[in-house]
């Protein structure tokens, strides 16, 4: 993988917009998509792949979260997901989880762990 100096993947700032930041990684050189999410539960980074059908969950820009904020959307087949967990609680995957990917913040970045 190719992060940011120091394994830094973004500033926490950088998540106040969507409460989400997609970042593309490089793994094996090849493009690796993960998103960061930040709610009151604390930072968290998952994959960005849908277990349904192995697509990225978002079609806008850092666009993972439903308008409330409580769930993650599948913008492809409708899928929501706890943003603490991952695990799937309604959609065609229901009961399958989105891949963690392991991070934690620091002061005020987000950091591989
Ligand atoms: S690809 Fe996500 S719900 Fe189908």
């Amino acid at each position: 993988m190719t992060p940011g100096a120091a394994n830094v993947l973004c500033a926490l700032a950088d998540l106040a917009a969507t409460g989400a930041k997609e970042i593309t990684l490089l793994k094996a050189g090849a493009p690796y998509s993960i998103f960061v999410v930040r709610d009151q539960a604390g930072v968290r980074a998952f994959e960005n792949s849908c277990p349904h059908a192995r697509l990225p969950l978002n079609g806008e820009a850092d666009t993972f979260f439903d308008v409330r904020r409580t769930v993650l959307v599948c913008v492809n087949h409708g899928a929501h997901f706890d943003p603490v967990t991952g695990l799937c609680l309604r959609g065609p995957c229901k009961g399958e989880r989105l891949r963690a990917f392991p991070v934690t913040a620091d002061g005020e970045s987000v950091l591989i762990a």
